[in-house]
């Protein structure tokens, strides 16, 4: 039998009381708001780079191609600018390097810090790119911005799965991740009204228009609590003990309150998070903390999500059909998120992983038959019929619903809650900087791939689709209802990690 499917549920048989309790969801509701920056960057960039006004004020070459080129000539290359593409990929970079230095502050001042200090730089990017006159500073504002959501995406699902209760702890996780496709549908239907803006100006308006979420989080993040985790790092016993007790809506919490303290003492005595993460006995974790983002962006979804507009202009859309099709795909991604919360604690993660994998794949190869069939080699379609317009969206659709109830979510909540509290910080890290560098990539050579892969870029996302369908299945286990400070069972009683966890060796409640 393979990997995980034998171990989940509460393996260590422990059962904290507690409920979901309002102040519980309106934490984890305000801490979600990171996701909103993170979906609304993520959306704005493709739709600004298919207005015209934006190309001709910074990237005239584009524009002159884009306009000039022969109904003739190879239209899977009209987009091929390195320049162009670093607009976008830029931010991933910065999002990356900051992820990293979040860590300390995480872990050092707690989670709440470090979403406030995201918001700021938001904020700043934000106004830099509105204001932007030059490609310069559209750079650094797309800098700032991802200095940004390197702080929220590493404090975020951290905060969330720490103040979570363990029974509802993937749904209340998976707000992030339907903030973030709320973030990028708002994005697609605002680049959709402003693109119409007549003086040409919209794409500031677009770009401007990313302050909003970040000053949402600012003031949510001034006002919220930090988690009993963070608190208990720093010392702070009787407050954590207090806050326990209000978001658990019980003053039962001595058990859960005995578990956090031992996982804590256990942490202080790692005084190298990042050096304990290369140890055998980290193995599992360090690996999922690499496969877990690698494989999410490795999907292909992030074509869609930037560069859809450009994909549908490219197979022959116009401009506003093109924007129209992105706010479809953006409104599949969001509601297909809903099933995923909803199901998520039910049904377990590695099933809904393993189904959402095997749909994407599905449609990846309809996809390709589809754009092979009508571009061919040279890219060449001559007059495209409705049907077949029609039918391509739909397949992007159910393409993005797979990815919506599968690495979309999962891809944020699984690392949030298999990190033991003495690597969290630093594990949370490589999670978000893998992530970051493989968006990077993807966001910067996208254009390349589809001009040199043709309709063969699909085939390759479908191969890692492959891939990774397996890694789930042989090497994840099941953490469905398995409370975070237990999780250590569940990789001690994994057919495959076993040898690599030992039980009594680091943690202080090894029981399981
Ligand atoms: C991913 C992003 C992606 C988004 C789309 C997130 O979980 O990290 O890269 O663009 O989902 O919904």
């Amino acid at each position: 039998m393979a990997g995980g499917v034998i171990v989940g549920g509460n393996v260590s048989g422990k059962d904290y009381p507690g409920k979901l309790t309002f102040r519980v969801f309106v934490t984890c509701l305000v801490a979600a708001f990171g996701g909103l920056i993170f979906g609304y960057d993520l959306g704005i960039s493709g739709g600004v780079t298919s207005m015209d006004p934006f190309l001709k004020k910074f990237f005239p070459d584009v524009y002159e191609k884009e306009h000039n080129i022969k109904a003739s000539v190879n239209q899977y290359c009209k987009f091929d600018s390195q320049i162009l593409t670093l607009f976008t990929s830029s931010l991933y970079l910065a999002a990356l390097v900051s992820s990293i230095g979040a860590s300390t502050v995480t872990r050092v001042f707690g989670r709440r810090l470090t979403m406030i200090s995201g918001g700021v730089l938001f904020l700043a990017g934000a106004g830099l790119n509105a204001f932007a006159q030059r490609v310069w500073m559209l750079i650094v504002g797309r800098l700032l911005l991802g200095c940004g959501i390197g702080c929220s995406n590493q404090s975020v699902p951290i905060y969330v799965s720490e103040v979570a209760p363990y029974k509802y702890r993937g749904a209340l996780n998976m707000m992030f991740q339907l903030l973030i496709t709320i973030g990028l549908f708002v994005a697609n239907v605002l680049n959709y009204v402003f693109s119409k803006m007549e003086n040409g100006e919209g794409w500031r308006y677009s770009l401007g228009f990313a302050a909003v979420p970040a000053i949402l989080i600012i003031i949510g993040a001034i006002f919220l609590p930090d988690t009993p985790n963070s608190l208990i790092e720093r010392g702070k016993d009787e407050e954590a003990k207090e806050e326990l007790i209000k978001i658990r809506g019980t003053t039962d919490v001595e058990e859960e309150l005995k578990d956090l303290i031992a996982a804590s003492e256990s942490s202080k005595a790692v005084k190298h998070p990042w050096a304990s993460l290369l140890t055998r006995h980290y193995r599992p974790h360090l690996t999922m903390a690499i496969a877990i983002p690698a494989f999410q962006q490795l999907t292909g979804m992030n074509v869609i999500t930037f560069y859809a507009p450009v994909l549908f202009k490219t197979i022959g859309f116009g401009a506003n059909a093109s924007l129209m099709s992105a706010m479809i795909t953006g409104g599949c991604n969001a509601v297909a998120t809903l099933v995923s919360i909803a199901t998520v604690d039910k049904f377990g993660r590695r099933s809904l992983f393993l189904f959402g994998g095997a749909q994407m794949f599905i449609c990846q190869m309809l996809i390709t038959v589809a754009i092979a069939y009508k571009f061919g080699i040279n890219g060449n379609p001559g007059v495209l019929p409705t049907w077949y317009a029609t039918a391509v969206v739909v397949a992007i659709c159910v393409y993005v619903s797979g990815f919506a109830w599968s690495w979309g979510p999962l891809g944020w909540l699984v690392p949030s809650e298999i990190f033991p509290l003495e690597v969290r910080s630093a594990a949370q890290s490589i999670n978000v900087s893998t992530n970051m560098i493989f968006t990077f990539a993807i966001a910067q050579i996208f254009t390349a791939m589809l001009c040199h892969m043709k309709f063969g870029l699909f085939i390759f996302f479908a191969f890692f689709v492959v891939i990774m369908n397996i890694f789930i299945y042989k090497f994840l286990p099941e953490t469905k209802g398995v409370p975070i400070e237990e999780m250590h069972c569940v990789w001690q009683k994994h057919p495959y990690w076993k040898n690599f966890v030992k039980p009594a060796e680091k943690q202080a409640n090894a029981e399981c």
